[in-house]
């Protein structure tokens, strides 16, 4: 069996203590728990001068990790700048927050060169390499002009924009070109899929010859052949039940309960991200308690957001408005006795979190245009079954593919968000279990071992023996 490198742009080194922000850390240590292998990337860590010379290596068990600390300027124009402030913006649809200069696409292309060259010794001939996400896509086409030919694929857990949006940015074409040195490309959806699709279409000479309902495609383009397919990401859905289970029982839920005095809670978690819909969240609520009044004093609203990429500016300014909305809110409808938003910028462990999402009425998680968001998926699986909340779901999330018996929301739409919130609070028991019960059907089906296992399964058969069209 193959050896699996997974190279990503953050490494979770399991240090005692320390918590990933992000579902993507959490999924990449279930799949190469089983597999073994390297999972090797930027260490997290930001030094004066150069960017480390040489790799750190820690083993743990058959898995080694093999991290590198970015230079001050490798981070400000690889991480900071092209790939927080031009792609992630534009990847999200949101043109009207991207910058664009030619000095943070160097210094991305740049640290892609320094980290193929830093992993390429440590390879294997028969290793397959799974490269992660937007930070990393010239990564493969860089391991390939050092000779490099072993299977390789490449996971997006960001959307991916249509063609008319992704050619507002310089150079789109060299970035596609690159995506196209991967045996393998994955998309959470098949609107990010079709994205792609439609890109290659319009803008090269390649070839798309679709497979299945959209489910894949093969790709000819740049003098190369993929395939490109959908793997949804999810989560260890069993292991979350199990902790749910007890973890409503931890001292932090308890004191969560006993803070409610019989109030309902709605409970959001997410990254400090313009992509999350937080102010539109923020206003959703606002809206229900003067919509419904009857809520006021009588449901509370938990939203954890722990503060993210802290030195571009958009994050800073997200922050800003946040705090004064939270503020204003509780201003206008706080009783002496009577928070109605709780908005926390701290982060907290799976276990107390499950225990959180457990005790929540409603999950409420509103991004305007997510990758997938594995907290809705966490949220739905952390219910007990026989009591169990309600998800309110953006119908721009990937997880809404797959999670259609959530109650499916426009984010944009504020008054609509507020009546859905209502819904959720006053659902009967037997449409709540019933809804339930689909979810849960789903999220067995696949899980993170699955996704992991599909995706490795479809990179083993690689090259693929296409037939000429
Ligand atoms: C998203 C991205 C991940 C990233 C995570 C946390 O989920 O898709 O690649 O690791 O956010 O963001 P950060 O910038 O802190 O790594």
């Amino acid at each position: 069996m193959s050896r699996l490198v997974v190279v990503s742009n953050r490494v979770a080194l399991m240090e005692e203590g320390k918590q990933a922000a992000g579902g993507l850390a959490v999924a990449i240590l279930a799949a190469l728990k089983k597999t073994g292998g390297i999972w090797f990337g930027w260490s997290g860590n930001v030094v004066d001068g150069e960017s480390q010379a040489e790799p750190s290596r820690t083993d743990v068990g058959r898995l080694t990790y093999a991290t590198l600390d970015l230079g001050r300027r490798d981070h400000e124009e690889y991480y900071n700048g092209f790939a927080n402030q031009t792609l992630w913006p534009l990847f999200h649809y949101r043109l009207g927050l991207i910058s664009v200069n030619r000095r943070t696409r160097e210094g991305y292309e740049r640290v892609n060169a320094y980290f193929a060259d830093r992993l390429e010794p440590l390879l294997r001939p028969d290793d397959m390499i799974w490269v992660h996400d937007y930070h990393l896509i010239p990564f493969g086409d860089e391991l390939r002009r050092r000779g490099c030919s072993q299977r390789m694929g490449f996971f997006l857990h960001t959307p991916f924009p249509p063609p008319e949006l992704l050619t507002a940015l310089p150079n789109h074409r060299d970035l596609i070109r690159e995506l196209c040195a991967y045996d393998l490309v994955g998309f959470h959806t098949a609107t990010d899929l079709r994205g792609f699709c439609d890109y290659i279409r319009t803008e090269t000479d390649g070839t798309v010859e679709q497979r299945g309902a959209y489910g894949s495609a093969v790709i000819r383009a740049f003098g190369r052949t993929l395939m490109a397919k959908v793997f949804p990401i999810s989560i260890d859905t069993e292991a979350l039940e199990s902790l749910a289970r007890t973890a409503g029982r931890s001292r932090q839920a308890e004191r969560l309960r006993e803070s409610l005095v019989g109030r309902r809670l709605i409970i959001g978690v997410d990254r400090l991200d313009y992509s999350k819909g937080l102010p539109q969240r923020f206003a959703a609520f606002e809206q229900l308690l003067e919509s419904y009044p009857e809520h006021c004093n009588r449901v509370s609203f938990l939203q954890i957001a722990p503060p993210s990429r802290e030195d571009v500016p958009e994050y800073i300014a997200i922050r800003r408005e946040l705090s004064e909305m939270a503020g204003r809110i509780n201003g206008r409808f706080a009783e002496f006795d009577w928070q109605p938003i709780r908005y926390l910028n701290r982060s907290f462990g799976q276990r107390v979190l499950a225990g959180f999402y457990r005790l929540a009425n409603v999950g409420l998680v509103t991004p305007l245009r997510d990758g997938m968001n594995l907290v809705a998926k966490e949220y739905v699986a952390c219910q007990d079954s026989d009591n169990p909340g309600v998800l309110v779901l953006s119908q721009f999330a990937g997880a809404a593919h797959e999670m259609g018996e959530a109650l499916i929301v426009n984010p944009f739409d504020i008054e609509g968000v507020g009546d859905a919130l209502q819904r959720a609070l006053t659902m009967p028991l037997g449409e709540r279990k019933e809804r339930h019960a689909a979810l849960m059907r789903t999220l067995r089906r696949n899980d993170i071992s699955s996704w992991r296992e599909s995706y490795v399964d479809a990179l083993t058969r690689a090259p693929y023996d296409f037939p000429v069209t």
